[in-house]
């Protein structure tokens, strides 16, 4: 069995400004196995990384993404003086180093026009397409991710219970489950899963002992904002 993968969300982000180019290094720098982010489209078409719709909580500027040229979202500050990254800086970093990247769509409140396929597409140019799981809140939109290309790696998010999850990621021909980490704290839940085959990926774990207890239950990947205490707990 694999051991648990330790994933940075939105970078080494209780450190540093989120989803910036420098929580991400910090990331690698602590050891973590991979990155999670977040991704929305520019009015011309951009993919870049920020967690809310609107660049209100995380830079000195206001207003909704979809709003802005990327020329215009490059002006404002994310943090310590870093920029929102565009995802070729992501992946161009990504590339050759062997690591797992967590691509969150972020569609389920802007409908962002070919999302799906331009972040394909650009994972195929830096020869990541092994490395990446794309995930949702927008299930449809992870349908669209295998319609459009079936070996690309999809993960379904939720916060909320379902019935039996697993055999709902089959029939959406999901590849992993990305619960919030409090819905399988539970052995059977766990059990049924794995035994499907299918990944379990939780989010957004930051306390010693709720890692600890999931490391135990054989969870696939947690996604931390302390990928730094998550380590330590590797030895
Ligand atoms: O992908 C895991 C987690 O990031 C989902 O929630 O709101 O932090 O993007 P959120
Ligand atoms: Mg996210």
């Amino acid at each position: 069995m694999n051991r648990t993968l330790n994933i940075a969300h939105r970078g080494f982000s209780g450190k540093y400004p989120e989803n910036t180019m420098m929580a991400f290094r910090k990331a690698v720098e602590v050891g973590a196995d991979g990155i999670e982010t977040d991704l929305h489209m520019t009015s011309d078409g951009i993919i870049v990384i920020c967690h809310d719709e609107t660049i209100d909580r995380t830079t000195n500027g206001s207003g909704f993404i979809k709003d802005y040229t990327y020329d215009e979202i490059r002006k404002f500050d994310a943090g310590k003086g870093e920029k929102i990254p565009n995802l070729d800086e992501l992946l161009n970093f990504m590339k050759n180093k062997n690591l797992l990247l967590n691509l969150e769509l972020k569609n389920d409140v802007v409908n962002y026009n070919n999302l799906e396929k331009d972040t394909i597409n650009k994972i195929y140019e830096y020869g990541l397409e092994k490395n990446v799981i794309i995930s949702s809140f927008n299930h449809q939109s992870m349908k669209r991710v295998k319609q459009y290309d079936s070996s690309i790696r999809t993960g379904l998010l939720y916060g909320s219970p379902i019935c039996k999850p697993e055999e709902y990621a089959k029939q959406m021909g999901a590849d992993a489950l990305h619960p919030l980490f409090s819905l399988v704290m539970n052995q059977d839940v766990v059990h049924d899963i794995k035994k499907s085959g299918i990944l379990i990926n939780v989010y957004t774990v930051n306390k010693e002992d709720e890692m600890k207890k999931l490391i135990e239950l054989g969870i696939d990947g947690i996604i931390t904002n302390y990928p730094n205490i998550l380590k330590k707990l590797f030895g």
